[in-house]
């Protein structure tokens, strides 16, 4: 039937409501770190300038002539099997006790995990207590899932605490430098959460990306190896859902992440995953072998790490000199961000951010790390992507940007 001239199209169906409440920060990011304008602190990514290429390459020539037409196939879904076994071997000589391939599911990075522990575990309206403040990732995979969220106690003594965690689903922490944080949660801290977490009968999602990053001493076990060093025969029944990548260490283009678990919870998350992607990367998983076997990381990261130390610590030395006035922070013992804190509820960084823009920096404002927005005294501050001198003039950018944001609102005021 032909439609008339004057006839206007049909309303075609909305998008899901889900979406409403979403938002693009994480694309606003990345498309201001690709800004030549603007020295980006925002995004949580590596130095571009360290990624091994040819190391990369050499790797990716062996995978082919090891695997052929299986790196370019279709994988099984939870993973190509070396690759399981490699993880399961890695992690089992730091976490106290055997861990078998059965326990492990490779992903398309440690967001691909989080996002299916979304579509695994959350129905409408579950409860997720989950470490204040939280990756914005993990908020943006669970949204469409319609949780509650409470926060994490990390002393264990705030009221209605172990009420709160016998009714989650799971508990979302990054006990080692936490994004947005940088934090390092103490050994004793997390051994009173699994302690909690086993007597709630609940899980506990313990996402540790940041691992790698060691800028002054060792991180100590894992919350999964605390619990493994407690249960360290049979097959492992604990509730940690542990998830790791490759991202932070090597680089975020292989997409390679994982998930180790007790085997039901494995399999659950691989139902999961069939209908997600059926299954991740063949060829990056058969590179990211190769780097593993080949030892490649034990030269790699003692590099980035250094390089990071020197950064981090210039951003710290201009920020005393710069933004002390106005913001506090301590020195992350490890990972890629500080967290900076307003000393007067007069700074709200959502406001500040625009004026930042306008003196071409950028930083992430807490708002976004928080499920209900209402966290607007912070910042986070990425010291990893940029050189010493591009952190440098980055933090004198933003002074300006505070100077300018101040003297908005007095005229405002005024
Ligand atoms: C806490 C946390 N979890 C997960 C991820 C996602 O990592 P991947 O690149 O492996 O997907 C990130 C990346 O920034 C992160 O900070």
């Amino acid at each position: 039937m032909a439609i008339s001239g004057g006839q206007k199209p049909a309303q075609r169906p909305a998008r899901a409501q889900w979406l409403d409440s979403g938002n693009s920060i994480t694309q606003q990011f990345m498309a201001i770190g690709g800004r030549a304008d603007i020295v980006s602190l925002a995004g949580g990514l590596p130095a571009a300038e360290l990624y091994p290429v040819e190391a990369i390459a050499r790797a990716s020539e062996r995978a082919l002539a090891r695997w052929g037409s299986v790196a370019l196939e279709y994988g099984s879904v939870e993973g190509l099997p070396a690759l399981r076994a490699a993880i399961a071997e890695r992690i089992s000589a730091s976490a106290g006790r055997r861990f078998g391939p059965e326990n492990v599911l490779l992903t398309t990075g440690a967001m691909q995990g989080l996002d299916l522990l979304g579509k695994a575990l959350i129905d409408p309206g579950d409860l997720i207590v989950n470490q204040f403040p939280t990756y914005l990732g993990a908020l943006d995979a669970w949204r469409p899932r319609q949780p509650r969220y409470e926060r994490l106690d990390w002393s264990g003594e705030g009221p209605g605490f172990e009420a709160g965690l016998r009714q989650a689903k799971f508990v979302y922490a990054v006990p080692n430098y936490s994004n947005p944080t940088g934090v390092l949660v103490s050994q004793a801290r997390r051994a009173a959460l699994l302690d909690k977490v086993l007597e709630a009968g609940t899980w506990l999602v313990e996402d540790d990306p940041y691992l790698p990053l060691q800028l002054d001493g060792a991180a100590g076990p894992s919350i999964l190896a605390l619990h493994g060093e407690r249960h360290p025969t049979g097959a492992y029944d604990g509730p940690v859902i542990y998830l790791g990548t490759l991202s932070k260490s090597l680089v975020p283009g292989l997409r390679v992440g994982w998930v180790v678990a007790e085997a039901g919870m494995i399999a659950t998350l691989a139902l999961a995953k069939q209908s997600t992607d059926i299954s991740s990367s063949m060829f990056t998983q058969a590179v990211a072998l190769e780097l593993i076997e080949s030892g490649f990381e034990a030269e790699h990261i003692p590099r980035i790490v250094a390089a990071y130390r020197e950064r981090r610590d210039a951003l710290c030395a201009a920020a005393a000199q710069h933004l002390s006035e106005w913001f506090s922070w301590e020195v992350p013992p490890g990972g890629m961000f500080v967290w900076m804190r307003a000393k007067s509820a007069e700074i709200d960084t959502n406001a500040l951010y625009a004026c930042a823009l306008e003196e071409k920096v950028a930083f992430v404002p807490s708002s976004v790390f928080d499920p209900d927005g209402r966290l607007t005294d912070a910042m986070r501050v990425n010291f990893t992507r940029s050189s010493p001198e591009v952190i440098t003039e980055g933090v004198r950018r933003l002074e300006r940007a505070v100077q300018r944001y101040l003297a908005s609102k007095a005229g405002r005021a005024a």
